[in-house]
């Protein structure tokens, strides 16, 4: 069977874990192999790059420039080869996460990191891109995940960012659901944790990849 890449994208409390570990185990259930893995991170130079990009105080195009290296290392080493096996990729954020945080977010540039993307995210022979083949938008009021996020951990450099930030950064999912809209499934994540899952399956079924 032919690899399956799936990304789960948006703002910090808008609550995409749980769900992401309930898709897992339903491809799993279905007899498929799946490789569950997140952005910035997921190979040992990528993480060692996400705890600077979370931790410490850079500009927004070193941001992006870390990013998008922990991103080259994570679809050669990871991604790439995970797919050529025909696995399900479960990837949580991707590039998407980069035009909302450090594009709308933080007022970098959107042409640069165009730029990035497509030297990052080359395919071989081709001229495409490698970009998910579903993007799972979990779509949420700022102001309720900034509820949802209080007092839940010590927060990060960005979940520490006031609710104007995340006001840009769902703008700018907006705006990239707006320029790929057969990619992105939005989901509503204000509604029970049951009906958001009830959503993200239906998202993943149209798709003809779960029974
Ligand atoms: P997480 O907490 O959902 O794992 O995400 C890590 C944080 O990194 C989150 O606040 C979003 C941010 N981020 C960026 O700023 N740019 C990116 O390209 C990615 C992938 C994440």
């Amino acid at each position: 069977m032919p690899g399956v890449f799936i990304s789960f994208e948006g703002i910090d409390g808008a609550g995409k874990s749980t769900h992401i570990e309930g898709l897992a185990q339903a491809f799993r259930a279905c007899g498929r192999s799946v490789t569950l893995t997140r952005e910035p991170g997921g190979t040992p130079l990528a993480e060692k790059l996400r705890t600077l990009v979370l931790n410490d105080p850079m500009d927004a195009m070193t941001e992006a420039l870390l990013v998008f290296a922990a991103r080259r290392d994570h679809l050669q080493q990871l991604i790439e080869p995970a797919l050529a096996r025909g696995d399900v990729v479960l990837c949580d954020r991707f590039t998407d996460a980069t035009f909302a945080y450090q594009g709308s977010g933080r007022g970098f540039e959107p042409a640069i990191l165009s730029m990035l993307e497509s030297w990052v995210q080359a395919l071989p022979v081709t001229s495409r891109l490698r970009q998910p083949d579903l993007t799972v938008w979990f779509d949420l009021d700022p102001a309720i995940a900034a509820q949802r996020l209080a007092g839940a951990r010590v927060p990060d450099k960005f979940e520490a960012q006031p609710v104007e930030f995340f006001r840009r950064v769902a703008d700018g999912y907006a705006q990239r659901q707006a320029q790929d809209p057969q990619r992105f499934a939005r989901i509503d994540a204000a509604q029970s944790r049951e009906a958001v899952w009830q959503d993200v399956l239906s998202a993943v079924q149209n798709k003809g990849w779960l029974a």
